[in-house]
This record gives C-alpha cells, sequence and structure tokens, in this order.
C-alpha cells in the first residue's frame, strides 16, 4: 500500500495522478486528508481516503496501518512547527512499520545557511532525523516550482513585464506534474533506499532570461524590473497576498537574488528516464492561451 500525504495540495494532488497514469490500482493508494470535506474527487476514484493531521500523533499511526510506501509531503501549515509535524509523521510510520518514507525536502545549495533562515531549516533537520531513525529513506530535494513563476512575477506581466528584485540569480524551475512524476517514479520501483535526488531541471534561468523567453513565445517585448523590496511586498499584497505572505514571498526572491537555488545538480532525467519538460515549454503552457 502506498500512503501519499499533503493529497489535497498541489504536489499530492498530481503524485496521485501519477501513480494512477502508471495503472498502480486504486485499491493501492491511500490519500491522507485532514479535512475530509476535501476528499470527495479520490473516493469517487475508488482512492481510501484516511484523514490524519501532521499535528496529531494518534490520527496518523491508525492512517499508516497496512502501508509500506510513505510520502511525505512537508507541511503548509505552522511554519515554526513543521519540524515537529514532520517527527510526528516519522515516528508513526517507524511505529507502523512502514517501510519506506520518502520525503519532499527543499534544493538549496545550503538550506542551514540560507538566508530564510528557519523558514527553511526544518527541511535540513527533516532528513537529518529520517537519516537517523532508521527506517529507509529517501529525499526528494525539490527546486522552486515552475508553477510558482507566474505568482512570483507580478500581475498580468505580458502588459506590464517581470516584477520581482531577484537579480541576476539563476533557478532552475521545474513543473510540479514532474515532480510528481518523479514522486511516483520513486513510490513504484525498486533500489531507492536511502538515496537523495536533486527533483530541479537541468537548466537554471534568472529573471531576466525568463523575460526573453517570453518574448520570443509572445512576440512582444517583455521587460524585467527589480522593484524595491518594499515595493514588491505592496505589489504582492495588491495582488491579493496577506502581508505575512507576500513578506515571506519576498524573501524567497532575495535567496533567488543570492544565487541560493542554482545548485547545478539534477536526478529528474534519470528517474523519467527522459529529459523533464523545458521551462519555455512549460511557460508556453501558460501564456500563450
Ligand atoms: N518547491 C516549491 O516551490 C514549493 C512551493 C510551495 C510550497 N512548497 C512546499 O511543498 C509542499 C507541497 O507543495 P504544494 O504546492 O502541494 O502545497 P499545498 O498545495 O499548500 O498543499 C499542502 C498539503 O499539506 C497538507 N497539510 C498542511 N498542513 C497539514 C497538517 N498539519 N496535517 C496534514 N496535512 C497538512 C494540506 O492540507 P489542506 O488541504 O487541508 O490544507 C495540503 O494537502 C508545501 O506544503 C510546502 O512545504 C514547495
Amino acid at each position: 500500500m502506498i500512503l501519499v500525504t499533503g493529497a489535497t495540495g498541489n504536489l499530492g494532488k498530481a503524485t496521485i495522478n501519477s501513480l494512477l497514469n502508471k495503472g498502480i490500482a486504486v485499491n493501492n493508494i491511500t490519500a491522507l486528508v485532514r479535512d475530509k470535506t476535501k476528499a470527495a474527487e479520490f473516493k469517487s476514484k475508488g482512492i481510501q481516503v484516511k484523514v490524519g493531521d501532521y499535528e496529531d500523533f494518534g490520527s496518523l499511526k491508525s492512517a499508516f496501518q497496512g502501508v509500506d510506501k510513505l510520502l511525505l509531503i512537508s507541511s503548509s501549515s505552522d511554519i515554526a512547527n513543521r519540524f515537529e509535524q514532520h517527527k510526528n509523521v516519522i515516528n508513526a510510520a517507524k511505529e507502523t512499520d512502514v517501510k519506506h518514507i520518502i520525503y519532499t525536502s527543499f534544493d538549496m545549495k545550503n538550506l542551514q545557511q540560507s538566508i530564510m533562515g528557519k523558514e527553511v531549516q526544518y527541511h535540513a533537520h527533516t532528513a537529518a532525523y529520517l537519516k537517523q531513525i532508521a527506517v529507509p529513506y529517501t529525499l526528494m530535494d525539490n527546486t522552486m516550482y515552475a508553477d510558482m513563476i507566474p505568482f512570483l512575477s507580478g500581475k498580468d506581466i505580458l502588459n506590464n513585464g517581470i516584477s520581482i528584485p531577484a537579480g541576476d540569480g539563476k533557478t532552475p524551475f521545474l513543473p510540479i506534474t514532474e515532480m510528481a512524476e518523479a514522486n511516483a517514479v520513486v513510490l513504484t520501483t525498486q533500489g531507492h533506499e536511502n538515496k537523495e535526488y536533486i527533483i530541479a531541471a537541468e537548466t537554471a534561468f534568472s529573471f531576466a532570461e525568463i523575460a526573453h523567453l517570453l518574448s520570443d513565445i509572445t512576440g512582444k517585448t517583455i521587460a524585467y524590473y527589480q522593484p524595491k523590496v518594499s515595493s514588491y511586498i505592496a505589489q504582492l499584497v495588491q495582488e491579493g497576498f496577506s502581508e505575512d505572505d507576500a513578506a515571506y514571498l519576498a524573501r524567497f526572491a532575495g535567496a533567488i537574488a543570492k544565487g541560493e537555488f542554482d545548485t547545478n545538480k539534477s536526478d529528474v532525467k534519470q528517474l523519467l528516464g527522459r529529459s523533464p519538460i523545458g521551462l519555455k515549454d512549460f511557460l508556453r503552457t501558460i501564456y500563450s492561451k
């Protein structure tokens, strides 16, 4: 039995779709959700649904009975408590004899020394804990989602240009669907125990280069502006982000500017058996509609 946590989120849903596309039977897949009202789509497909919260150890232990492989998708709630949440999942998996835990970590040059501090350090703590807990693990070090580019770049970028204080820093953005397929490969094939994979594109792009790609795609000149951090935060708030989320995204922009995501390594081709979709093709699917 394969269990996917965070099943109602972007990566969890896409991973379950990839498992189904690989022909994994619905009765071999369990979706862990914390709000069962969000589980109708899984139930209609015949996928098993278990309710569990990373904060509630008992709920995790009962959800993990009979599970062989567990994909722990990193939490999106309570950033200060994420390592404790992940520890609950890992401890519950160990106590219920889960055979293999796969964790979605984050691909940065140095999680411990990032300017994002505690906002990314919990990935390093979770990875270290997994290594010491003596259950076979796999680390999927995900880069930034290519799907984040529209959120980071500002409103109506085809008319306004890209606006983000990200300097010349390059990021090997990869679409969520490709990360999901890599998860599905690790969940359904052998030989991934105690390995760490870099889930990133082979080529990294700066936002200036992304502006060029978009200019090619659209035939319009798309400019790249670098507002001050305070103006960038105001821009994101105007787009509907909360002050906190806007400041958080601005710190991501700062990490991009410092080249913290430009790790220059990728294991995606090896896992997928093909090159992942390139950034230009991905952007074309969004911006040439
Ligand atoms: N690489 C990147 O660029 C990037 C970007 C954004 C986020 N991330 C990280 O990658 C993770 C997956 O990304 P995503 O886009 O799939 O995020 P997402 O759409 O926000 O999904 C997060 C999932 O985690 C679940 N969750 C949150 N807190 C939980 C808890 N206490 N107990 C059980 N489940 C909980 C959510 O459940 P609900 O549906 O009930 O909220 C949801 O299913 C995120 O959680 C975040 O840590 C990475």
